[in-house]
């Protein structure tokens, strides 16, 4: 009798007992820390905070999920923080956020069955980490469709001295929806780490690439489709049509794990993107970054030759197309040119941006390196297959004597024959007072290829690229015309480009057609395609001393000036409001001054990163001529046909558009404007 009772009365028990208890949780309170204090979580020792700091800035892809996040960085102390225990329910996952410090096994989030206390999974930041991702946040998805319906809890254990930061922790995930939006989460934060890098960076793109805002873009330069581009590469002509590639960093808009972009055109003026062409090199001991390099097509194939920095270590690769588009790396990736093909006198640390050209029927390849007296120098080495190359010599070595010429590193040479000479281009670092730091510069001299030495040039001849502020790692293409011409990145190190806002930074300059004069001298002009674009053709004509307001507007713009200086400051403001604040561009006393302070807003107080100058001669009837090319943020200037250049970006041009030209003396004006209308 007592054993019946018994029967009947457990069952009314539990569901007594289920009624009485609280709902059954499956979401874990204050799971995403927006709480901005550890309420839900109980310390099992230690102290957590709850930061709201950004790592990068709003753009990136990184950063945690609305405001606060978990950190232990605070911590003296080991820190064990537990959840409140939640039963697996929905799908059967649990998805989280996860960032910190490099290599520590000691920071991790685990989870535990709340009945046994056993650990059932654990993750540590190590395994996303490599050199270039600290405090990137990554997403974590736990399948644990085995542990349906069971009771877990989890914990954040920092035990080491290294630090771990948590956020967005969601143990209710119910629809395939959610599960989905984590699951390309963590492809889009692992790119790096997947077994198909550029797959999954291109999957990134496409994904991503309509958040980038159209009016907030260059309008003709080339640029990335989103995220960070720095130095041009692999500039070719190939299958009928111009090929450049760029250093991209598709997933935010700072430099980071170096891609190449790639772009084509039959112009040079629109161009089209196409599928990135080179991914980096990664393996468990983290990622690399494919840094700069050259293409050279041979037999209908495309060779490019670039380098891998991976953690820190330099050496050259070769990846091969025989469509121009998709490539694959020859030999796995396999090092072509390590440091141990380096001469006693070159540092092994800094080895990069390869170059490859053909001279009588051998492959030669420049690179940019570093002397163990930690002087710049550009060494020559030579093939006959690409694969395996030997040492030539140094085409030029920088000394103490040249430090205030060519600063120290020298990145991105190239060497071509140009109008009967030889010329090198390269990018040195760390001139001293330098308005950029890194500067470019041209040598012009004759290769003898026997030494590799580029001989016959002088220190004093040796002349800056272009004058402006963004303008660096040239290169250069022949095409099917027999032009040479000359592409550079349009933005600075050192700079934070100000269109991070727009989940975008960096540009290339547009094409220039470059040309020895009798005396040695660059000649630098812009493409004549570009003119095929010009529409709604204004003309001015002034005589004046004082500001003129043409009434002329535009931030996308062809101009062409010719005035007869006088004394004092004769130019054009561009960019400029009703006061003629704006960017000004005119010449005193031998030189072509840029001033673009007013518009700053404030960004560089310090006049040398807005004022800057180039040395000129007036043309023979006394004239200077600019023409003045403009796309939104920037500014390049060619003066008295290409005898100087000077590329600037600005940071204002949308608020203002007026033209409006100024002089001390009566000065005497023609302007021409075109409206440059490329879609
Ligand atoms: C020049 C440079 C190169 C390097 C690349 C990395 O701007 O520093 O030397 O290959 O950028 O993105």
């Amino acid at each position: 009798m007592k054993k019946k009772l018994l029967l009947i009365l457990f069952p009314m028990f539990l569901i007594l007992l289920g009624a009485c208890s609280s709902e059954i949780l499956y979401q874990i309170p204050n799971g995403d820390f927006e709480a901005a204090d550890l309420s839900g979580w109980t310390s099992v020792s230690g102290e957590a905070t709850i930061s709201r700091d950004v790592y990068y800035d709003g753009q990136s892809k990184y950063i945690q999920e609305n405001e606060q996040f978990l950190t232990t960085k605070e911590a003296t102390s080991e820190v064990i923080l537990k959840s409140a225990s939640f039963t697996l329910g929905g799908l059967g996952y649990v998805s989280f956020l996860i960032s910190g410090d490099a290599n520590s096994e000691d920071a991790v989030v685990v989870l535990y069955d709340a009945l046994t206390q056993e650990e059932i999974m654990h993750e540590t930041y190590t395994a996303y980490d490599g050199d270039l991702f600290r405090d990137n946040f990554i997403r974590v998805v736990w399948d644990l469709s085995d542990y349906l319906g069971q009771e877990l809890y989890l914990q954040i254990e920092d035990t080491g001295s290294n630090y771990l930061n948590v956020d967005a922790l969601d143990t209710w995930i119910e629809t395939d929806e959610e599960l989905q939006r984590y699951q390309s989460n963590v492809l889009e934060r692992l790119g790096f780490m997947t077994d198909n890098l550029l797959l999954s960076a291109e999957y990134y793109l496409n994904l991503y690439n309509h958040t980038i805002d159209p009016t907030t873009r260059y309008t003709y330069h080339v640029m990335g489709e989103m995220g960070w581009i720095n130095d041009p590469n692999g500039l070719v002509y190939y299958n009928d049509e111009y090929n450049v590639f760029y250093q991209h960093n598709p997933y935010a808009p700072v430099w980071g794990p170096m891609y190449w972009g790639h772009v084509t055109s039959t112009d040079m003026v629109k161009w089209e993107y196409r599928p990135l062409a080179v991914a980096p090199m990664v393996n468990s001991a983290g990622g690399g970054a494919a840094f700069s390099g050259s293409a050279i097509e041979i037999d209908g194939d495309l060779y490019l030759m670039y380098t891998e920095n991976w953690q820190g270590y330099q050496y050259q690769v070769l990846s091969k197309s025989t469509d121009g588009i998709h490539f694959s790396k020859i030999n796995d990736g396999a090092a072509v040119l390590d440091d141990s093909d380096l001469p006693f006198y070159a540092n092994p640390v800094d080895f990069r941006d390869p170059n490859i050209f053909v001279h009588d029927g051998t492959y030669y390849s420049v690179i940019g390196s570093r002397q163990i007296n930690d002087f710049g120098q550009v060494l020559l080495f030579q093939s006959d297959n690409l694969v395996d190359w030997d040492y030539v010599g140094p085409v030029i070595q920088g000394s103490v004597n040249t430090i205030y010429t060519l600063g120290y590193m020298f990145e991105c040479p190239d060497l071509f024959e140009l109008d009967g000479s030889d010329v090198l281009l390269m990018s040195p670092q760390e001139i001293p007072g330098h308005r950029n730091t890194h500067g470019t510069v041209y040598v012009v001299g004759t290769m003898n290829y026997q030494t590799g030495m580029l001989e016959g040039w002088n220190l004093s001849e040796i002349q800056e690229i272009d004058y402006g502020f963004d303008f660096y790692a040239p290169q250069t293409l022949v095409d099917n015309q027999g032009r040479r011409i000359m592409i550079a990145w349009m933005q600075s190190w050192n700079r934070a480009p100000m269109t991070g806002q727009f989940g975008w930074a960096g540009a290339l300059t547009f094409p220039r057609e470059i040309h020895l004069d009798e005396s040695g001298h660059l000649i630098q002009y812009p493409i004549q395609e570009i003119e095929n674009y010009r529409e709604n053709l204004e003309t001015y004509d002034a005589t004046s001393s004082s500001l003129v307001q043409t009434g002329i507007t535009g931030n996308t713009l062809d101009l062409e000036l010719t005035f007869t200086p006088g004394e004092g400051q004769t130019g054009i403001t561009v960019f400029a409001d009703e006061e003629g604040n704006g960017t000004h561009i005119y010449y005193e006393d031998g030189y072509v001054y840029l001033n673009r302070s007013d518009n700053m807003g404030g960004r560089y107080p310090l006049e040398m990163y807005n004022l800057t100058k180039a040395p000129v001669t007036l043309n023979q009837d006394g004239t200077i001529t600019l023409r003045i090319l403009l796309d939104r943020y920037s500014v390049e200037v060619f003066v008295n046909g290409g005898e100087r250049a000077i590329t600037t970006t600005v940071y204002q041009s949308h608020a203002t558009d007026g033209i409006v030209l100024f002089s001390d003396a009566n000065a005497h004006f023609t302007l021409s404007k075109w409206d440059l209308h490329v879609e």
